[in-house]
């Protein structure tokens, strides 16, 4: 199952899981839960914001995807911190409370993002065993793992706001992490373009925000009830020297509004990712990839007008990311840790 689950990413770019029965109903949950809130009067949803988490509300055409404005109308939720959490405390870049609008929509989200959770590291499992790594070489990193979710409402086209292109949900990029696991409604929208053999980009060097947005090798991705669609993100690209390559996906807009679901599999912020056992071709850069600084430049670089930006530029807070630390975990001690282990057999090499 894993090596299909290779196998998958590398021809499509993505695959798709079906939900279980009990997964459905959170689901479904969930989406209730999101279509109450992004009924909310506009005043209501604009106060969900905080100054030191990018958790909150962001409004249609608020959101930069290389340089252009998106319709989408977003709800991130990232670790929610208490105000006397060590890490708020000490200013860590990005940690605070998510600005919730009720319980009940804190309830719903947080028993989506448990479920999904789980199905995480099941499939970062399977992909271990799919690239033929050490079992751990994945599932270290997500210990405490900065996972995170948005809930997502795209309005009907031709009922935007006015800013941008015409009819843009989200311009092409690709996400920051291990894996994406996405759910849409019955009306479609996600289009993923899988890498072709003679490309070469990696978001973490240069913004892949806007490539190739318009050429004709966007595939459309059906709605399809009871399944989520699933697909890697940079970290993964970067570990597996692109064997896996983080897939571009971008959003249109459709004749009727619709929601959907990213939620973001992550390594902890603490993480130093770095290529896996067989996957290392001095691919850059040689010191690994910390986890917290890239999701840190994606979101200043996502939002740069956000109260969020502001402060962390204001307080200097971007360069306590240097700090020792913020750098606690290293993945190149999980082969060490494996090798210690005599009873542990080492996975087969590509
Ligand atoms: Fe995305």
């Amino acid at each position: 199952m894993g090596r299909a689950l290779i196998d998958a990413w590398r021809r499509d770019g993505i695959l798709q899981i079906a939900m279980a029965p009990r997964q459905q109903e959170v689901y479904e949950r969930a989406q209730e839960a999101s279509r109450e809130f992004f009924a909310k009067p506009p005043a209501l949803k604009a106060a969900c914001v905080d100054s030191q988490s990018y958790a909150g509300y962001i409004a249609s055409g608020e959101e930069i995807t290389d340089g252009v404005a998106d319709y989408s109308e977003i709800f991130t939720v990232t670790k929610d911190l208490p105000l006397d959490d060590p890490r708020v405390v000490n200013k860590w870049p990005c940690h605070g409370p998510c600005p919730w609008p009720d319980h009940g929509m804190r309830n719903s989200m947080k028993q989506y993002m448990e479920y999904l959770g789980e199905s995480g590291e099941k499939l970062l499992r399977l992909t271990e065993y799919g690239l033929g790594v050490p079992e751990g070489s994945l599932t270290r990193l997500t210990q405490d793992g900065w996972h995170h979710l948005r809930v997502l409402r795209f309005p009907q086209r031709n009922k935007t706001n006015g800013k941008g292109k015409d009819g843009r949900g989200i311009g092409s990029h690709t996400d920051y992490g291990l894996l994406v696991i996405a759910a849409q409604d019955d009306i479609g929208g996600l289009f993923v373009r899988p890498q072709y053999d003679h490309e070469k980009f990696a978001n973490w060097q240069k913004s892949s925000a806007g490539l190739h947005e318009d050429d004709d090798r966007w595939v459309y991705v059906p709605p399809q009830p009871g399944v989520f669609t699933v697909f890697p993100g940079d970290i993964m690209q970067y570990m597996t020297n692109s064997y896996l390559p983080s897939t571009p996906h971008k959003v249109g807009l459709n004749r009727r509004e619709r929601y959907a679901f990213a939620y973001f599999h992550e390594p902890s912020f603490q993480a130093v990712a770095r290529p896996l056992p067989g996957y290392e071709a001095g691919q850059k850069p040689h010191e690994g990839i910390h986890y917290g600084t890239h999701f840190t430049n994606m979101f200043l670089r996502n939002y740069p007008e956000r109260i969020t930006t502001q402060r962390m530029l204001a307080e200097d807070r971007y360069q306590k990311l240097a700090e020792p630390a913020l750098r606690t975990m290293r993945s190149e001690s999980v082969s060490e840790a494996i090798n210690s282990q005599a009873s542990v057999p080492m996975g087969a090499r590509l």
